[in-house]
């Protein structure tokens, strides 16, 4: 049976922060382990994986959620639900999970290695089935998602899974280029080189799932004023139906890159993970990740990962003070609610405008889709003027498409 891969730090990669747990995980398959599967592909039992599934398979394999190596066993699985550590002690904050139903796991012995396929049926990956446990879903509801109302999409998707975890380590049968977006491929070990190669010693991560608005501009170059980098990383995994496609908010970066940001000082690389839409778990989940593609810093806005109002405006950067200061390894940088003040007449936050809430544009994706819904275009105190036309034309293409 193939070994766990780690990925020994090269000297260069050493001049980069460490990764979760000392050491960059490796679960993709190399030439000698691919053929031994894709020898017992016939064979083996089938799984397939839904959009997040397979997402969470590539993050573990490319090191996106080291130290983690596959799906979760159970001692694993209760502390993070109960204490947001693994079960070795560190900090962990949303569960990593395969789950099946009962009549699927029946089928399934421990200590076998199962075919994962993706929900076109290629072959795409193998667990070796360590572990099989049943699971409290109302439980698992309330410690992540601070609520167990099945409105909440992240709570949705574990109330619409199965009841039983597979779990056990994994393989990558091997990494594809994405589909939409290759150049921004940035795996965790290419994000770190090309952070030594710009020398780079401070780097500040950007989480979103939103398209880029002048808020977002605002934190995000506030933040560059104190370190060398800034990495945007949209995420590109499974969003709720909703939320603008992925395509079209890589489109907005690559016009903010194009005009408004300094070449030299911003990567942009795309996040394969899915959203849980947990809040603060999810922040510390999200900053984690960041750590492990090399940033040393992680911006963390109003209501971060959050949906709907179940978080509090600044839940998502209190959870931070929960763990010790070098607990996570990543700093989080903490930011208010940012808003287009009309008296100074630029973006700020209640912490450097001395203006009342008369005064105050405040934006939000979700005023955004909006405005766009009804055929609105954001204001330049939303959105870029390209940015504005840019989510028009999709919109408009959208309603084509659907009429
Ligand atoms: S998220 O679900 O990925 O957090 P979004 O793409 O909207 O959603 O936010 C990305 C980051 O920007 C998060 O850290 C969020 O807290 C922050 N953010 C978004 N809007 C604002 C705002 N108006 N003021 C301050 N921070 C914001």
């Amino acid at each position: 049976m193939p070994s766990a891969q780690q990925v020994p730090m090269t000297t260069k990669q050493q001049e980069t922060i460490a990764p979760h747990g000392g050491h960059l995980v490796n679960r993709v398959a190399s030439p000698a382990e691919k053929a031994e599967f894709l020898a017992q592909q016939d064979t083996l039992p089938r799984l397939q994986l839904d959009d997040r599934a397979f997402s969470d398979l590539v993050m573990i394999a490319i090191g996106g959620f080291s130290p983690i190596q596959g799906f979760m066993e159970q001692q694993d699985y209760d502390r993070v639900v109960d204490e947001m550590r693994l079960a070795n002690g560190l900090p962990w904050s949303v569960p990593v999970t395969l789950s099946v139903d009962e009549d699927v796991a029946e089928t399934l012995e421990e200590g076998i290695w199962v075919r994962l396929d993706d929900k076109t049926g290629r072959f795409v990956g193998i667990l070796e089935l360590t572990q099989k446990y049943r699971y409290s879903k109302a439980h698992e509801a309330i410690n992540v998602y601070r609520t167990d109302e099945d409105k909440h999409p992240g709570v949705a998707v574990v109330y619409n899974q199965g009841p039983i975890n597979l779990a056990g380590p994994v393989w990558l049968l091997e990494r594809d280029p994405h589909p939409l977006f290759p150049k921004y491929q940035i795996d965790p070990a290419a994000a770190r080189a090309l952070f030594v190669e710009r020398g780079w010693k401070t780097v500040v991560g950007f989480q979103t799932r939103n398209p880029i608005h002048r808020a977002h501009e605002y934190i995000q170059k506030c933040a560059l004023e104190t370190v060398d980098g800034l990495f945007l990383h949209p995420l590109v995994g499974a969003t709720k139906s909703d939320d603008i496609p992925a395509d079209v908010r890589m489109r907005c970066y690559e016009i903010m890159m194009e005009h408004y940001f300094p070449q030299d000082r911003v990567i942009l690389a795309i996040n394969p993970s899915a959203m849980r839409y947990a809040g603060p778990r999810e922040a510390i989940f999200h900053a984690l990740i960041r750590k492990n593609y090399g940033c040393t810093h992680f911006i963390v806005g109003r209501d971060h990962a959050g949906v709907g109002d179940y978080y509090g405006t600044y839940d998502a950067q209190q959870i931070f003070d929960e763990f010790e200061p070098n607990e996570l390894g990543i700093v989080p940088m903490k930011f208010e609610h940012a808003f287009y003040c009309k008296r100074t007449g630029q973006m700020a936050t209640a912490k450097t405008s001395p203006s009342g809430p008369e005064d105050r544009i405040h934006l939000s994706g979700t005023k955004v889709r909006a405005m766009l819904r009804k055929g609105e275009l954001p204001p330049p105190q939303f959105s870029r003027s390209e940015v504005a036309q840019e989510l028009a034309r999709a919109m408009q293409a959208q309603a084509e498409a659907q009429a």
